[in-house]
């Protein structure tokens, strides 16, 4: 059987019980768990002068080799180009994307320094799988080294439709690294659909049965592969915090108020300011909801050097501070904004107390959080989930109650009929998405990507 080589800018926390960051790095422990194999990446630590080979350190069957990077490479590659270009632009907000030449190359050169220090760890019978949209490039660094492995790129965020992706200035350049890959995957149809466009209307290229591309003097595959979860892992770690410590002292506090969660990273394609104007409606509209219901939103600072991410924490602050101001009592506080990350236990925890998940970003690739939402419910009395139709996971998890995050008042009405849910309708929703995260777990994701990789794509 062939190693599995795993390549992420971000790489989970070597120690258990830390809190991953985000939805990438939970995903790939997931499958690589399941194999063992390498995770390359970035070690989170900025130096002066980065070291030519990674730090290496093995756990069990899974070897982590990591790199520091400098502070030029951290501020054109990881807050410039990767994350004030390529992020907003894939997240639909060409308001907030901001180009700079200079961040490019920083970005191309980081991604030439990863290939050089990865390519001498490789074996000819590795397969490679490259994670998300800081790495484009790096199928085609390694390849200039000599590198001949099969090589899959998977993209964890959406990709926009053609006239926005378009906007990026050096968008045929990083296309055709793109199609440096055996295989390109995406969470959804649109993402691939978005992806074709491009290689048919843009690029010139063909794109044949069973998802083979020909385009930039490459063949290869593209197709969807919707990320999953350990579902069995994240019910068994809900169903140890009945009467748990944690449960009971959340319990105390809510006082049998109806608990309504978000979890997201505080970053603004979460759409968490029309989130919370949309429970603003919901308590304006229906006085019986006044200190019936809380909203508990955890946000984790994210990116902060990032232009964007201060503004959005700013005016989170004020939304929640003006309706709390307007609708707290000395016994009640309608919205709790904790603005620090908690580990996934904890959170299996707040997930099953909850009454309503309330996941609505305005754009995302997956969403785990509703996924996590539902695997951590119990039988007996599931929660409901409000999943925005932006989400990639309202593809497949159309029992949800489904909105749109741009309509606050459909998004209080959805809470509102979440909240009065009878029971056998929950039951029923709740059983039918849980079947589909189980059968959609993230061992399926894994093999079925790693089948599709390693397929021969035909040659004329
Ligand atoms: N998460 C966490 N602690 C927190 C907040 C989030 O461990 O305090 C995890 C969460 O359980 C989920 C991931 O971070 O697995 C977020 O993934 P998602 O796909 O929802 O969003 P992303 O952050 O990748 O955009
Ligand atoms: C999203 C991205 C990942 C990224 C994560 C956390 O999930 O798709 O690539 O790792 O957010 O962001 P950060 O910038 O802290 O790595």
């Amino acid at each position: 059987m062939s190693r599995l080589v795993v390549i992420s800018n971000r790489v989970a926390p070597v120690d258990e019980g830390q809190t991953a960051a985000g939805g990438l790095a939970v995903a790939v422990l997931a499958a690589l768990k399941e194999s063992g194999g390498i995770w390359f990446g970035w070690n989170g630590e900025i130096v002066q002068t980065p070291p030519t080979k990674p730090d290496t350190q093995k756990i069990g069957s899974l070897t982590y080799a990591t790199m520091p990077m400098t502070r030029r490479d951290y501020i054109e590659y990881y807050i410039g180009f990767a994350n004030s270009t390529l992020w907003p632009l894939f997240h639909y907000r060409l308001d907030l994307m901001h180009y700079d030449r200079r961040n490019f190359t920083g970005y191309m050169r980081v991604n030439g320094r990863f290939a050089r220090a990865l390519s001498p760890m490789l074996r000819k019978s590795d397969l490679i799988w490259v994670h998300d949209y800081h790495l484009i490039p790096l199928a085609d660094e390694l390849r200039r080294l000599g590198c001949e492995q099969r090589m899959g790129f998977f993209l964890h965020t959406p990709l926009p439709a053609l006239e926005i992706l378009l906007a990026l200035p050096r968008h045929e350049d990083l296309m055709r690294a793109l199609c440096a890959y055996d295989l390109v995957g995406f969470h959804t149809v649109n993402d691939l659909s978005a992806f074709f466009d491009y290689i048919i209307l843009e690029a010139g290229g063909e794109v044949l049965p069973d998802g083979v591309v020909r385009a930039f003097g490459r063949t290869f595959r593209a197709g969807v592969f919707p990320v999953g979860l350990d579902a069995a892992e994240v019910a068994e770690l809900a169903s140890q915090h009945d009467n748990s410590p944690e449960q009971k002292r959340l319990a105390t506090t809510l006082q049998e108020r109806y608990l309504i969660l978000g979890v997201d990273r505080l970053d603004y394609s979460k759409g968490l300011v029309a989130r919370f104007r949309a429970f603003a409606k919901l308590l304006a509209a229906d006085p019986r909801m006044h200190k019936k219901v809380t909203l508990m939103q955890i946000a984790p600072p994210s990116r902060g050097d990032v232009r964007g991410y201060a503004e959005i924490r700013r005016e989170l602050e004020t939304t929640a501070g003006h309706i709390n101001g307007q609708y707290a009592d000395f016994d009640w506080v309608p919205i709790r904004y904790l603005n620090k990350s908690f580990d996934r236990s904890e959170l299996t925890c707040f997930y099953r107390m909850s009454r309503v998940g309330l996941v609505t970003p305005l754009r995302d690739g997956m969403n785990l959080v509703a996924k996590e939402f539902v695997a951590s419910q119990g039988e007996q009395d599931p929660g409901v989930l409000v999943l925005s139709r932006f989400a990639g996971a309202a593809h497949e998890m159309t029992e949800a109650l489904i909105v749109n995050p741009h309509d606050e008042d459909s998004v209080a009405d959805a809470l509102s009929r979440a909240i009065l849910m009878p029971l056998g309708e929950r039951q029923e929703r709740w059983r039918a998405l849980m079947q589909k995260l189980t059968q959609h777990n993230v061992h399926v994701w894994r093999a079925e990507y790693l089948e599709a990789l390693q397929r021969p794509v035909p040659v004329d």
